[in-house]
């Protein structure tokens, strides 16, 4: 072969290479719109009750067709796992759990803002103006008692934040570690507020009560079976799981409120920043948010109020109208929450070990 025959064999090589790429880049890009790279399943992080997660992953599935897992972790544990798969997501979206949480994640980059067009349903009181996040359900912070050990202890069910720091109550309170619980920071949280927005008084205040605390749990609801199991006498939890825990056969258990003002949280759904699964993500995230998808906490035991007005309200679901509540900004909650639980490990507990 000539020189001259090989340059134009090298170039009719070149140009059909070239003619081939461009056909497969336009390929690509023709089939980009509508066909983002999704593989039809939304991996969820769940902060609400194991029940609750597999009723809703499953529920979503029938629905929409598209498949979902799960994986049940505490709001500490969920932002912890969720800032290690930074540049390689290991879920999609993040589904329950305090709001705290979840603007804490919104700060260091680890959300994708979404504002689901079922998001104009929500209240703007529950959900971020750019779509961080966006709250599902509605839960307030309350004590559960074990009505029979207060009863031998000569006690009624205490009826403010002071009244947990009865020495009579030594060893007899349970309550989740604010680092790795959402509900507890949620308690940590509401003693800021209670004290004019002194980060200081609200530990002060924790490490007054700590005598009285015989364990902090991993995940919030925890300390509602140990009161229920006789363990302590007094659960700091969210009063929906305390409902929930009398219901599963504890009688004994009553829920009351601090006369000073609780704390409520906010839960949300949240797509993740890289998810691998952007478009059936988006979708979860759309469902969540509806009538359908907020009626099924109640039929796995869980009370909550839901966010979207059109939702049926369990008659389980407490009146939080008739609460004293403070003035809970989960912006401001969590933006502080990284901080502020690595005060509560080195000046009031160490967080519990997996
Ligand atoms: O049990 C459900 C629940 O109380 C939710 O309402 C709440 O968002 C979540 O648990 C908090 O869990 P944790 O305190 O373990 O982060």
């Amino acid at each position: 072969m000539t020189d001259m025959l090989h340059r134009r064999v090298a170039k009719s090589i070149a140009v059909t290479a070239l003619v081939a790429l461009a056909a497969t880049g336009c390929a690509r890009e023709a089939a980009a719109p509508g066909t983002t790279k999704d593989g039809g399943v939304v991996h969820v992080v769940c902060g609400a009750t194991e029940d609750w997660c597999a009723a809703t992953t499953k529920k979503f599935t029938e629905t929409s067709g598209l498949k979902a897992d799960f994986v049940r972790l505490s709001s500490g544990e969920a932002l912890a796992r969720i800032k290690a798969g930074k540049g390689n997501a290991e879920f999609d979206v993040w589904y329950g759990g305090p709001a705290d949480g979840f603007s804490a994640a919104n700060e260091g980059g680890f959300l994708e803002p979404y504002v689901s067009p079922n998001a104009a349903k929500i209240p703007a009181k529950y959900k971020d103006a750019n779509g961080a996040w966006t709250g599902v359900y509605v839960g307030a912070l309350g004590f559960c008692s074990n009505t029979k050990l207060l009863q031998e202890k000569g006690m009624e069910v205490p009826k403010s934040w002071a009244d947990l720091l009865n020495p009579k109550l030594a060893k007899d309170i349970g309550i989740a570690h604010p680092s790795t619980s959402g509900t507890a920071y949620t308690a940590l949280w509401t003693q800021v507020q209670l004290a004019g927005g002194s980060e200081d008084k609200a530990l002060d205040y924790m490490r007054k009560l700590h005598p009285n605390v015989l364990q902090y749990t991993k995940s919030g609801a925890a300390p509602a079976q140990m009161t229920a199991r006789g363990e302590v006498a007094v659960g700091v939890i969210f009063s929906h799981d305390c409902i929930a825990t009398k219901e599963a056969g504890f009688p004994g258990l009553e829920v009351s409120f601090p006369s000073e003002g609780t704390g409520y949280e906010t839960g949300g759904v949240a797509l993740i920043q890289g998810a691998k699964n952007p478009v059936s993500g988006k979708k979860f995230v759309d469902w969540a948010l509806t009538k359908e998808a907020q009626e099924v906490g109640p039929t796995a035991k869980a009370y909550q109020f839901p966010t979207n007005p059109d939702a049926k309200v369990s008659d389980k679901v407490v009146d939080l109208a008739g609460i004293t509540m403070v003035d809970y900004d989960a912006v401001a909650a969590g933006k502080a929450k990284i901080a502020l639980t690595k005060r509560f490990d080195a000046e009031v507990a160490q967080a519990p070990k997996s």
